[in-house]
């Protein structure tokens, strides 16, 4: 087996994982980046709206600490305040290093960078390219991490991690193209693998991403995970046709100023947020489409209306080229003339992997985490715009650390008899005969999109728990080939998806209370005593849950909780 060696190795190619390997590089040390899709194909860049830094450029009342106080309430008050204070302190720098670096954001007339709206932000705070920013931002760090001649493999898929002596020291991949398993050998291993919106049935990214891969590889090795129950749904996403169900409608529609109707033609958002109406906070948009819809008041493919076409073509040409040509594509309509129907979607994963968010660390010696795949900084609920700015402010600072680590370690020889071990767990699922692992991820997403969605229930997920228990027994049918097989992968992919569904699951029973995405029918309200997150360790193949105190938000940021949000009224 062909053996791989550099001082980092990032898993995860999207922007996280481009940036802090930008950084390592940087800082003179030797980063391999290992992606699982094509280079320049990550889900960052279906993040479409925007990227969110308090440059005041459109609203100089603006800081960045109302952009933590945003962040936080919009986080139901259980996220990583240090992580926040970082996030909102460092994303005016991150933008215009991408804009340095060539990033070509929308600009004002006075040649100032463009923002938008938002939902729940208090002032127009999110840069932009048109709609397709996290693709513009992908591709300037690719640019970026090509001139400095950053090692690069494409097209493996990293089915576990490698450790010696207590702590981790590579991991091992199947390359997808020739069927070879390939041992990477490092001193550090970042994970940015990204989130897993893919355990639900309707979900904005791709059949092949967000499966949880990042997370069942800490997972497997004991890592402390926070807020798994956490997980945003995105009001609005496609809902036909089927192949595109679920493929988001950016929140800069109703950002530019989009309106939401109800089959009688009501805006119905005033009955759950006057204040805010269509830019209120994602949870509560959601909740509000899914609850028309439950009352009878949504269109025959269970969605609203969202209508833009009050605004001139050419202004939706310039700023939603990607949802005037998704909608003319798979619906064959023209958004600058007719309606868009809409209805939520599983978008984002606040909970994930618990890491030291200014270090990075994990809870497992020599693994470290960014972007999606952790958790903390976005708490219950994250504010659209917030996770590009995530990826880039964080990608740098944990990037700068690892180098720094990594310079002060040598490498640890690597356990044969782990390697036989692992490669042999993956040859002999391709030795089995059973069902179909594409037919038993679909099953195991429509267990979760049912039993554990928008609106949960506890007698519903403790049912969920005993299916996906059912689900896991089964014996898979992938034949026997290596090379491009699409079952194999699913196989492994449905591999990682039985911890995080577990972990969402018994950590979405435990918060006996609703907060921010978590909406329990059972339990209606927020309460004081939850103001915890919540916490998941595996342990003799169970799984151990706990709470831990938040930390105190400073006055500077505290003070702003009572601000108004004048978002909606400066569109009317
Ligand atoms: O709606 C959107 O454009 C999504 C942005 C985000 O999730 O940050």
């Amino acid at each position: 087996m062909k053996i791989e060696e550099a001082d980092v190795l990032v898993i995860g190619s999207g922007g996280a994982g481009l940036r802090a390997a930008i950084e390592i590089h940087d800082s003179g040390v030797d980063v391999l980046v290992v992606g699982k899709c094509a280079k320049r194909d990550a889900h960052t860049i279906l993040a479409t709206g925007g990227i969110n830094a308090s440059l005041g450029n459109m609203d100089s009342q603006d800081s960045w600490q109302l952009h933590a106080a945003d962040t936080i309430k919009d986080g139901g008050h259980i996220n990583d305040t240090d992580a926040v204070l970082e996030l909102c302190k460092n994303a005016p720098y991150a933008v215009r290093e991408l804009e340095k670096w060539g990033t070509s954001f929308h600009k004002e007339k006075n040649g100032k960078i463009s923002q938008r709206f938002f939902g729940a932000a208090t002032y127009r705070r999110a840069c932009f390219v048109g709609d397709v920013t996290g693709k513009a931002i992908l591709n300037t760090l690719v640019d970026q991490a090509e001139k400095r001649k950053i090692n690069f493999r494409s097209e493996v898929y990293i089915f576990s991690l490698l450790h010696a002596n207590g702590k981790v020291n590579g991991a091992l991949g199947l390359d997808i193209r020739n069927g070879k398993f390939v041992i990477f050998h490092a001193k550090k291993v970042i994970l940015a693998t990204g989130g897993h919106s893919r355990m639900f049935a309707r979900s904005s990214s791709r059949f092949w991403e967000n499966n949880g891969d990042g997370i069942s590889l800490a997972y497997n090795l004991g890592a402390r995970f926070m807020d798994m129950e956490m997980f945003q749904f995105h009001p609005t996403g496609m809902v036909y046709p089927s192949e595109a169900e679920g493929v988001l409608v950016t929140e800069a529609v109703r950002g530019e100023g989009g309106i939401l109707t109800n089959t009688k033609g009501e805006r119905f958002m005033d009955k759950y947020d006057k204040e805010r109406m269509e830019l209120s906070a994602r949870d509560i948009v959601a909740r509000a489409i899914y609850n028309e819809v439950q009352e009878g008041r949504g269109t025959t493919h269970g969605g609203v209306w969202l209508d833009i076409s009050h605004k001139p073509k050419s202004y939706i040409l310039k700023r939603l080229p990607k949802m005037y040509d998704q909608f003319k594509k798979f619906v064959g309509i023209d958004i600058s003339k007719e309606k868009m129907e809409v209805a939520p979607t599983a978008h984002y994963s606040m909970g994930g992997i618990y890491t030291r968010q200014a270090t990075g660390e994990t809870s497992v010696p020599g693994l470290f985490a960014i972007g999606e795949v952790t958790s903390g900084v976005h708490g219950a609920n994250r504010l659209g715009g917030n996770s590009l700015a995530e990826i880039v402010v964080f990608g740098r600072i944990i990037g700068k650390n690892v180098a720094r680590q990594s310079k002060k370690d040598s490498f640890i020889p690597i356990d044969d008899n782990l390697i036989k071990k692992e490669v042999g767990k993956v040859i002999a699922i391709t030795k089995q005969s059973g069902k179909n692992p594409i037919d038993l991820k679909k099953e195991i997403q429509k267990v979760m999109w049912k039993d554990c969605g928008v609106v949960r229930e506890g007698k519903k997920m403790n049912q969920a728990l005993s299916k996906i228990d059912r689900l896991r027994r089964y014996n898979l049918h992938t034949g026997n080939n290596l090379k491009m097989n699409e079952k194999l992968i699913a196989a492994l992919d449905v591999r990682n998806m039985f911890p995080t569904c577990e972990m969402i699951l018994r950590s979405a029973l435990f918060r006996k209370e609703s907060r921010g995405a978590h909406y329990r029918s059972d339990y209606p309200y927020t309460k004081r005593e939850w103001k915890n997150n919540v916490v998941c360790l595996p342990e003799n193949n169970k799984i151990k849950v706990s709470t831990r105190p938040v930390t105190p938000v400073p006055k500077y940021v505290s003070r702003h909780f009572k601000d108004k949000n004048p978002s909606h009224h400066l569109l009317e």
